[in-house]
């Protein structure tokens, strides 16, 4: 047989997929695993989540979602067999969770959405892909497609999940033939409705054109639009070029919140008036550091994989030292705010408003808020915090509880740190009554008539 998607596996396959038969078993139920593992259960699939994480699976078990882009409701819909689907007749898929592999050698589409963080010299740590490439390789049946989400290096595929599944109990199999190897990386925005799993257009690349042709038409189940590429090496380079566009242009209008910072200037007007361009410039918004689980990470698995072949990853290192250098830029403004007022950093209490990494989420990881909490603290302040979404910090040596947030609260601060704009803060009422505020989002940039002391980034 030749890698053709008209090999007897595939075709067997592709009935199963095509009659919504196929079993989908998604490794790491977080925050990508969990909301795609739900998406193909609605379009029809029964659904086998696997997590480590017994917490996760006894949570899904009593149908309670730990993530934003799952509601609990849609749990609880699809772990009901007697569920029907959206047209009414046919049943809806079943989402079940286990926190061990033992069902992956049933599984017809394996799906791996573990995490791929930097380890603590800042190399990637990909221990997590490795173990389950592994107990894939111990289980997986002929004929299944494995597909990896997780982001990381290009090459990752092919030379750390491939070796691995080609020699089977002393055998060896071939992809596109045997089973199905693909990389689609993952590209959603959490807490976004307007673009989600099924119009957010999903890129694949396959290790064969077999491999790719099953793989995308496993996801024209529950996305409008699939782009295949040539390679899974393609398919990892785009994830990492898009993440280090956003994290380069991040870096550069962060420089120019600085620039505008030397030269008196409101860097806030010069993005609105530059956006009025209709076309060669895309307003980016400057911040105190980059947050979130990929654009602060992602960008460096690149260059370290660029160094592996005596390459110098030199936007991405410059971007990296703009950003991460924020919270202390942020602490810089803070200090020289309190000495216009004549208050000194040591014993002065300042109130963060907002520490997870971006609006409406309830995601400290990489919060730029944490750097900043420790620099002030590091410089005698009396830290408070008020987050909706996070009552309680714990992280690392960092335990504090989240204040309440009340006009008595906000005026015995003698500094308000706008760091995460929640939707729900009314910045007016804060503003109103607090003596200093430091706004690092433009939160107060629309309000009307007299706003006290604001200093923006
Ligand atoms: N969060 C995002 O917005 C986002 C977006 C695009 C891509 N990604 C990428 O997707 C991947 C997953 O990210 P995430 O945000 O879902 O991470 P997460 O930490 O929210 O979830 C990962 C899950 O995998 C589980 N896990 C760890 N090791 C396991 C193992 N060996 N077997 C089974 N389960 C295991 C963990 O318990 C956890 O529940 C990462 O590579 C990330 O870079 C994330």
């Amino acid at each position: 047989m030749t890698g053709t998607a008209t090999s007897l596996a595939a075709s067997g396959l592709l009935a199963k997929i095509e009659q919504r038969a196929a079993l989908i078993s998604v490794i790491g139920l977080g925050h990508v695993g969990l909301p795609l593992a739900a998406g193909f259960a609605e379009a029809g699939f029964p659904v086998l989540g696997i997590d480590t994480d017994r917490a996760k699976v006894e949570a899904i078990d009593r149908g309670e979602s730990y993530v934003s882009d799952v509601s609990s409701e849609t749990l609880r819909r699809l772990a009901d067999r007697a569920a029907v689907g959206s047209d009414g007749g046919r049943p809806g898929g079943r989402l079940s969770a286990v926190a061990d592999y033992e069902r992956l050698e049933e599984s017809d589409v394996i799906i791996v959405c573990v995490p791929t963080p930097l380890g603590k010299t800042k190399d990637p740590d990909l221990s997590f892909i490795v173990s389950t490439a592994e107990e894939i390789a111990r289980r997986m049946r002929r004929g299944a497609l494995v597909v990896l989400e997780s982001t990381t290096y290009p090459g990752t595929t092919e030379e750390l999940i491939l070796p691995n599944l080609q020699d089977l109990d002393g055998r060896r199999y071939e992809a596109g033939t045997d089973f199905f190897l693909a990389y689609s990386p993952e590209r959603l925005d959490p807490g976004r409705k307007d673009w989600t799993l099924g119009n957010t257009p999903k890129v694949i690349g396959g290790v064969t054109p077999a491999c790719v042709e099953v793989g995308a038409r496993l996801y024209e189940c529950v996305v409008d639009r699939v782009v295949p590429v040539d390679s899974p090496k393609v398919a990892e380079m785009v994830k990492l070029l898009e993440n280090t566009f956003r994290a380069t242009n991040i870096a550069l209008v962060n420089e120019f919140a600085i620039m505008c910072g030397r030269l008196g200037i409101d860097i806030w007007h010069v993005i609105e008036a530059a956006k009025t361009k209709p076309f060669g410039f895309m307003p980016f918004h400057p911040g105190p550091g980059l947050g979130g689980h990929c654009i602060p990470i992602d960008p460096q698995y690149l260059a370290w994989k660029l160094k592996t072949v005596n390459y110098n990853a030199r936007f991405i290192q410059l971007a990296a030292e703009i950003n991460f250098g924020m919270p202390s830029y942020v602490a810089g403004k803070i200090a020289h705010a309190l000495n216009e007022e004549s208050k000194p950093m040591r014993g002065s209490r300042i109130l963060v408003l907002g520490i997870a990494y971006k609006e409406d989420v309830a995601d400290l990881r990489e919060s730029p808020a944490l750097d900043l909490i420790r620099l002030l603290r590091g410089q005698g302040a009396d830290v408070a915090y008020n987050d909706p979404y996070i009552p309680l910090l714990r992280h690392d040596d960092i335990a504090m509880d989240g204040v309440s947030l009340t006009e008595e609260e906000l005026r015995r601060s003698d500094c308000v740190v706008i760091v995460t704009p929640h939707q729900g803060y009314d910045w007016r009422w804060v503003v109103d009554n607090s003596s200093l505020v430091v706004d690092t989002r433009n939160a107060t940039g629309g309000l009307a008539g007299p706003v006290g002391r604001v200093v923006k980034l």
